[in-house]
């Protein structure tokens, strides 16, 4: 019998009925990290021990935890009225959160369309892009392209165009037809230890005309790509490389979107990455930062002109055959009411351009610790490679992220690279702490 597939033994009878996700079942729940509250830039465990938030929870928590602001909107909403549906029927602070976001957004992005999260937002952009084609009459346009190392959630849509190989071999051939990856752009040999934007890899956006001539363009209904790749360990786009992707989707009437889930709400000193890099797209997926992680909740920021693409046919016909029961809900609405409130009354949006300096020299002075091989920074992104250890990859990443962990700094961990995105609220001397606890305990893990 295949070892892997001997059921676990009961390692801890009250933890084994949550399947959690994205993890390692059997050894959180023999050694659980239980976070207990959360309050400013630290969580406190259930056992009592304070742990300095250097991911802002999932990359979600941009204006640190427990706001106060928050937690009355949602309260007050849920006495209000819990829910309200969105379909035929619409409610105030949905219109008003439309308007709100449309106001942060890049030019001509101001219409909303709202999901859960951001699997839901990524899968609603790439229908909008499919069925934005056929509405103007190009219907053969469905094919899609995404990136090698992206991660675009994990509904079969993002995940299908996502290049992050252990989220895609389980599932077979479970995957959309009509996809094509671009490579991704990691590049050591040219780009190991590059300050914010490496320099080399701009000429990597030109296999977008590759794949062009290989399907013809009139195949290709849109690329999707993260400004800057999060979960596969923080990869950025070569200095150029965004806007050259953005010229030949211009040339071939192809959607560009951005999967800003990480990146927007001010992850990288501006609302979005798009005005970061100064490259406006057709479509952007939000979610996390939205409402600070405090109520589930996605958008997705479409230009006006697609919009206006649907807005035909008989005017009492539905224009749009998607939406979730809970899109805008309004509880969530609320919560991403005050958080957008938060980020504007204390310049959240545009902090981490301040902070970017001090933040990028911090991450910086790891360089030259054992197993460090590459160190990547943008905004307040950070992270930091190890060399993998021979035949057991991921391990000595895991092992890192432990130790920071039982010495009171939470950072996140893939593969053998240790990423960091604290909350915008984050001061100096909890930089140091993140940085001195990290570079520690790298010297000390074999
Ligand atoms: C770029 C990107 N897209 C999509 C997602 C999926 O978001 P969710 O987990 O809310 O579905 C994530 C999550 O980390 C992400 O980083």
């Amino acid at each position: 019998m295949n070892a892997r597939l001997t059921p676990a033994a009961a390692t801890n009878p009250e933890l084994d009925a949550f399947w959690m996700p994205f993890t390692a079942n059997r050894q959180f729940k023999a050694n659980p990290r239980l976070l207990a509250r959360a309050k400013g830039m630290y969580y406190t465990t259930a056992d009592g021990r304070e742990v300095l938030d250097g991911v802002a929870g999932l990359w979600c928590v941009n204006a640190g935890h427990g706001r106060r602001e928050i937690t009355e909107a949602v309260t007050q909403q849920l006495e209000t009225m819990e829910f309200a549906p969105t379909f035929q029927m619409g409610h105030p602070i949905a219109f008003e959160l439309a308007n709100r976001l449309a106001k942060i957004a890049p030019p001509g992005l101001d219409r909303i369309f709202f999901t859960n999260s951001g699997s839901e937002s990524v899968d609603t952009a790439l229908k909008i892009a499919i069925a934005y084609h056929r509405a103007r009459g190009a219907g053969q346009r469905t094919r899609l392209i995404g990136r090698e190392k992206g991660y675009h959630g994990v509904g079969f849509g993002g995940m299908s165009v996502g290049g992050m190989v252990n989220n895609r071999k389980f599932f077979g051939s479970s995957m959309l037809p009509g996809v094509d990856h671009l490579s991704h752009t990691l590049d050591h040999e040219h780009n190991a230890f590059s300050r914010g934007i490496p320099q080399w890899g701009m000429h990597l956006a030109n296999e977008l005309e590759r794949l062009v001539a290989l399907h013809d363009a009139s195949t290709i209904a849109a690329v999707i790509v993260e400004p800057i790749s999060g979960s596969a360990g923080v990869v950025l786009p070569p200095a150029g490389y965004l806007k050259r992707l953005r010229e030949i989707c211009d040339k071939h009437d192809i959607l560009l979107i951005f999967d800003e889930v990480i990146t927007g709400f001010g992850r990288v000193g501006k609302p979005f990455a798009a005005q970061a890099f100064d490259v406006t797209p057709d479509l952007i997926t939000t979610a996390k930062g939205l409402t600070n992680g405090a109520i589930p909740m996605g958008a997705v920021f479409s230009q006006r002109k697609i919009y206006d693409a649907f807005m035909q046919g008989p005017e009492n016909s539905i224009e749009l055959f998607h939406g979730y029961t809970y899109s805008a809900h309004p509880v969530a609405c609320a919560a991403a009411l005050a958080t957008q409130d938060i980020y504007a009354k204390e310049g959240l949006l545009t902090r981490a351009a301040t902070l970017s300096a001090p933040w990028e020299n911090a991450v910086h002075s790891l360089r030259g610790l054992p197993h460090v091989i590459d160190i990547r920074n943008y905004g307040l992104i950070g992270a930091v490679e190890l060399e993998p250890r021979q035949g057991k990859p991921g391990t000595r990443g895991f092992d890192v992220f432990l130790k920071c962990f039982e010495r009171g700094v939470m950072v996140r961990q893939t593969g053998d690279t240790i990423a960091m995105s604290p909350p915008l609220v984050i001061e100096p001397k909890q930089i140091e702490r993140i940085i001195e606890t990290l570079g520690a305990v790298i010297r000390e893990v074999e």
